[in-house]
């Protein structure tokens, strides 16, 4: 359609909700078609809720009619399935998901596709497509990191009387071992976990019905829609549920963040320790990559990456919180660059977090050069102790040691670190108790992801 005087807006594209430049629509719509893809079988779900729920009105004429929900399911049943198979596709007319869906089921449907947007905006589909989305991924990770955290936890047990050099400053500190090492990260992942988690409870809550942000004047029943989903509970304020979005994909990405931050931690320890200079750990070599021009090399590339990627998780983050933080309330087309975050966030957490447990399955170690990394500094303190034991102060003997440092003896490190027993110590690593907290967090995970697919499938009539 060509509009008089205006040379810019010579042509339009027709969309379902307006006429509208090319280039606006192109802008606007930037990478929704590629991103919107992994959200299909959610918006699927979504709407099969949202028809559920608008044929239980007591409205004549009924707006859906159950012979109509059943037929609608059955088309957002193929369509999910379409989507998990890859064969979705979203037309740069159609926007995003959401239309694209509507589109479809009006083609294959008939009259009753155009009444399935009655009553919701895409502002609700889109939070409860990301919330639907996030609960499932968020499952995933659980179960990875938790099988990273016992792949640690495997490896502590395994080299749990090895002695390694405990470090401050990177300096040689105290007598340590690899079980403390590395039951430590698993420990951290296991306290990560706790913010993955809290994340999950925030994301399970339901914003379907609430529409545009304001509610509709249908008395939708919000607690059903929540319920056939397998929604902890639906959000009480309407407001608060459109406001709630970039909110969710912002703590979901902290949480993110902080199991990255453990996982960059660890690759800068396992680069370190498996230089030649320090020789701890060896890297099998097809999990190391070579150089171009130097034969010679087996370089740590995967723990670099991670290392970097962690940055990007970060930044991730804060760039969420950074879009969230000036809106005002109510929708703004803002919190559609969020997606793009959340989603790739999720994605390089998720495959960092699969390839460190491959690494630490494989991760060889070197009880040689351990042991040669005791130099006598490291037993300092021990040694002031020991005075300490004999009835001197502690600063008498710290200053005593640190004049005579020349005279420290080498001790044994297996019989330094298997001295230090109890809750401080380095002897006793205490996997058991870091095992059940796997084994908790692991089944709290998939009690919570079995009990969604239940839902799914009774929502939309599958029989399993
Ligand atoms: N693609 C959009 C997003 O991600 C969907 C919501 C559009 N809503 C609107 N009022 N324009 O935010």
């Amino acid at each position: 359609m060509a509009m008089k005087g205006m040379s810019m807006a010579k042509q339009t594209t027709t969309t379902l909700v307006g006429t509208i430049h090319p280039d606006v629509l192109a802008f606007t719509v930037g990478q929704d078609p590629i991103l919107d893809l992994e959200l299909a079988e959610w918006d699927c779900l979504g709407t099969a809720a949202h028809v559920a729920t608008l044929a239980r009105l007591r409205v004549r004429p009924a707006i859906i009619r159950p012979d109509e929900v059943r037929q609608v399911t059955r088309a957002l049943a193929e369509l999910r399935e379409e989507a998990r198979a890859g064969r979705f596709v979203i037309e740069t007319a159609d926007q995003d998901v959401h239309l694209a869906i509507e589109r479809l089921l009006t083609t294959r449907l008939g009259d009753v596709g155009r009444r399935v947007h009655t009553g919701r905006s895409r502002n609700d589909q889109v939070a409860v497509d990301i919330r639907l989305h996030a609960r499932e991924q968020l499952s995933e990770l659980l179960r990875e990191t938790t099988g990273l955290a016992e792949a640690l936890l495997r490896f502590a047990r395994r080299h749990e009387r090895l002695p390694m050099v405990g470090r401050t400053h990177l300096q040689p500190a105290m007598p340590s071992s690899v079980g403390l090492w590395a039951a430590g990260y698993a420990e951290a992942l296991l306290d990560d976990l706790l913010t993955v988690e809290a994340a999950y409870a925030y994301a399970d809550r339901c914003p379907l019905g609430s529409a545009a942000g304001y509610g509709v004047p249908l008395p939708l029943d919000r607690a059903y829609t929540a319920k056939v989903l397998g929604f902890a509970a639906p959000h009480q304020n309407v407001i608060y549920a459109s406001n709630a979005r970039g909110k969710c994909e912002s703590i979901i990405l902290s949480a993110l963040g902080q199991v990255m931050l453990t996982l960059s931690r660890l690759s800068e320890d396992l680069i370190l320790y498996s230089m030649p200079e320090f020789g701890y750990f060896v890297l099998p070599p097809e999990l190391c990559t070579g150089s171009s021009i130097m034969p010679q090399k087996y370089n740590p590339d995967v723990l670099e990456l991670i290392r970097a990627k962690t940055a990007c998780v970060l930044g991730q983050g804060a760039a969420a919180a950074g879009i969230v933080k000036g809106l005002a309330g109510g929708y703004n087309r803002d919190l559609q660059e969020t997606k793009a975050l959340y989603l790739e966030g999720l994605r390089t957490t998720r495959a960092s977090v699969r390839i460190m447990q491959l690494l630490t399955t494989s991760l060889a170690v070197n009880p040689a050069r351990l042991r040669a990394g005791f130099t006598p500094g490291v037993f300092a303190t021990d040694r002031a102790l020991q005075l300490v034991a004999g009835g001197m102060p502690f600063r008498d003997a710290y200053q005593h040691v640190r004049s005579h440092l020349d005279e420290l003896e080498t001790m044994d490190p297996d019989v330094a670190w298997a001295a230090k027993t109890g809750a401080c110590g380095t002897a006793d690593v205490a996997v058991a108790p870091l095992r059940r907290r796997v084994a908790e967090v692991a089944q709290r995970a998939r009690r919570r992801q079995q009990a969604t697919h239940r839902a799914f499938a009774r929502l939309l009539g599958v029989r399993r």
